[in-house]
């Protein structure tokens, strides 16, 4: 147990002590009067009605009843009308503080409270030849943080990559391969040059450009059927087909894979859409059969079902009038799967907004065909706009590259860095730069997505991102550095101090933002939020930042005080790592 809980369970303990007060009357929480200096209060209404007493007697006799010991975490409990507040021991404290955080180290704030229960969380899922956009950037750094989280509160994690690899515009993508060669290169270049193809073949089959290659096809018309001859070759399994198809496979996990590197990503499952796709005919007769869908000749369609709050959804399509089926079939088939194979307590997808009411409809129907009984999460988030305020979009031309972002970030950081050198704040080798420069800025790229509610909107702004200084990732980043480059001073920092010396409010304030890490990551997880991770890193970088301008640590008035400061550099530095950690940032020792 943390700190702050055993501070809530011994006044919860002192409080049953006095026998005047029920567990079930017992009800902390922050407090809420104004100007009120006091860490927990205690409403005391329950209490009040429990024992036919008013509410400000009732804390009155409480505070009269209550002790505490000297060493207790709990110091005083004073009234303010009805409630009772309790205040922390400041020394008991930063000494149980700084003893969770040296015991914990890179786990500190960590717990068990998942027990082992099953998540499957499916981010970035890229489409197979084509470079990943910012939706899929979006949802690849949102998502591993919220699979950080989980796996910090000690459930099991299953990290899904559900690459689009299926559908008509294969069909495309093999012909036009077969007609204009296989593009070589590698990275984003070669996505590029595969995704040029295909609109040059689609452009060809609508006669719009004129051919310019040897191939001389006998119409427009034909193209058409040529792509659709290939695409049925490719569910068919037709050698030469599965052989082009699985070459654009592998080459766009090659070219994705030194962008996730860089991020730090990794998953456990990289099934494609096209794993589901013997499990496709099941789920069409399921849906058939059922009450909830309708024939229409060969289409099967859904009307009317209520999402989960009971809210009808608009009609929607589980087999084409082709008899095709649909990405929908294949969500339906994929949660099928997980259920049967791991049997989850949620499954959480970080998808973007536009394809909520996808997954609305994909959610009822899979619980209405009793296919899981997990619960099903779809954590939406907002647009990316560029620095003139439009949305990045692939026709307007102005879309940001996952492999292009990294490499600007890098530069940018880069030319930041070499700036702070030419001005003698800092010292860095050759070799360092060029790490801290990837550091920085890949930090500052992730941190951008998510220091802020994700359905809200977000801004490439190159400035705020890299900013040393505000709510940004190479502030916090500098914090940590600041703080090595004070331990690097005090050379052996020795293991035994006095955390009893520990009481300026400075310290005590820096203490308790430490102290909050595990509601942290417990706040964050139940709610999907990585930005409360952020907010509280960056309120543990100001409080540090304050700590640092009032007390000295180096020069401090007594060597034991020394000491104890340096202990409480230490564990500020492992606090801030472990959060950066959590958003999977990297907190270089130097910048
Ligand atoms: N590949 C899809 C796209 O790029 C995203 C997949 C989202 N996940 C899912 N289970 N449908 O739009």
């Amino acid at each position: 147990m943390y700190t702050f809980a055993r501070f809530e369970q011994a006044i919860r303990e002192a409080l049953l002590a006095t026998n005047l007060i029920s567990a079930a009357d017992i009800d902390l929480g922050a407090p809420k009067a104004a100007g009120v200096q006091a860490d927990l209060a205690l409403p005391c209404f329950r209490a009040a009605k429990s024992r036919g007493s008013n509410p400000a007697q009732v804390a009155q006799e409480l505070v009269a009843a209550l002790q505490f010991a000297p060493d207790s975490l709990v110091a005083i409990a004073t009234i303010s009308g009805p409630y009772v507040n309790f205040n922390l021991n400041p020394q008991a404290f930063a000494k149980a503080v700084l003893t969770d955080i040296q015991a914990g180290g890179a786990t500190y704030g960590s717990s068990t409270k998942g027990n082992n229960r099953k998540v499957i969380v499916e981010y970035s899922s890229p489409n197979i030849a084509k470079r990943m956009h910012v939706g899929h950037i979006r949802s690849t750094i949102i998502g591993q943080a919220i699979a950080n989280l989980y796996q910090r509160l000690g459930y099991e994690v299953i990290r899904d990559n559900h690459l689009g690899d299926y559908g008509k515009q294969f069909g495309v993508n093999i012909a036009a391969t077969l007609r204009f060669g296989k593009p070589e290169g590698e990275g984003e270049a070669v996505l590029a040059a595969i995704e040029e193809q295909y609109k040059r073949y689609n452009l060809l089959m609508k006669g719009t450009v004129a051919e310019d290659t040897e191939y001389d096809p006998d119409s427009d018309a034909g193209l058409d059927d040529e792509a659709r001859a290939w695409s049925l070759k490719l569910e068919q399994g037709d050698p030469q087909a599965v052989e082009i198809w699985q070459w654009m496979v592998d080459l766009t996990k090659t070219a994705n894979q030194p962008n996730y590197d860089r991020l730090g990503v990794h998953f456990d499952l990289q099934h494609g859409e096209s794993f589901y796709k013997d499990m496709l005919a099941e789920i069409i007769s399921d849906a058939g059969e059922s009450e909830l869908a309708e024939r229409d000749g060969n289409a099967i369609i859904v009307k009317d079902l209520p999402d989960h709050r009971g809210k009808k959804l608009p009609t929607f399509l589980i087999q084409r009038s082709d008899g095709g089926t649909l990405y929908m079939t294949r969500d339906i088939a994929t949660i099928k799967y997980r259920e049967q194979t791991y049997n989850p307590d949620a499954m959480i997808y970080i998808v973007g907004q536009p394809q909520e009411l996808h997954f609305r409809q994909t959610f009822a129907i899979s619980k209405a065909l009793g296919y899981t009984d997990a619960e099903l999460i779809h954590i939406s988030f907002g647009t990316v706009f560029d620095a003139k305020g439009q949305p990045l979009s692939t026709r307007k031309g102005n879309m940001i590259y996952l492999e292009t972002l990294l490499d600007e970030a890098r530069n940018r950081a880069k030319a930041l860095i070499e700036q702070k050198m030419a001005e003698g704040k800092t010292q860095l080798t050759a070799e360092l730069i060029d790490q801290v420069a990837e550091q920085v800025g890949v930090g500052a790229v992730m941190y951008n997505d998510l220091y802020q509610d994700t359905k809200r909107n977000i801004t490439v702004d190159w400035d705020r991102m890299l900013a040393f200084e505000g709510n940004s990732s190479p502030y916090l980043q500098y914090m940590h550095a600041r703080c090595c480059s004070i331990l690097r001073d005090f050379g052996e920092l020795p293991t035994s101090y006095d955390g009893s010396l520990l009481s300026h409010p400075a310290e005590t304030g820096l203490l308790k933002e430490l102290a909050r890490l595990p509601q942290i990551i417990d706040e964050a997880a139940a709610r999907y939020a990585p930005f409360v991770v952020a907010d509280w890193l960056y309120a543990t970088a100001r409080a540090f930042s304050a700590f640092y301008d009032a007390c000295s640590v180096l020069k401090a008035e007594t060597p034991e005080l020394r000491i104890a400061r340096g202990h409480v550099v230490a564990a500020t530095a492992q606090a801030l790592r472990n959060g950066l950690a959590l958003l999977s940032i990297a907190a270089p020792e130097r910048m």
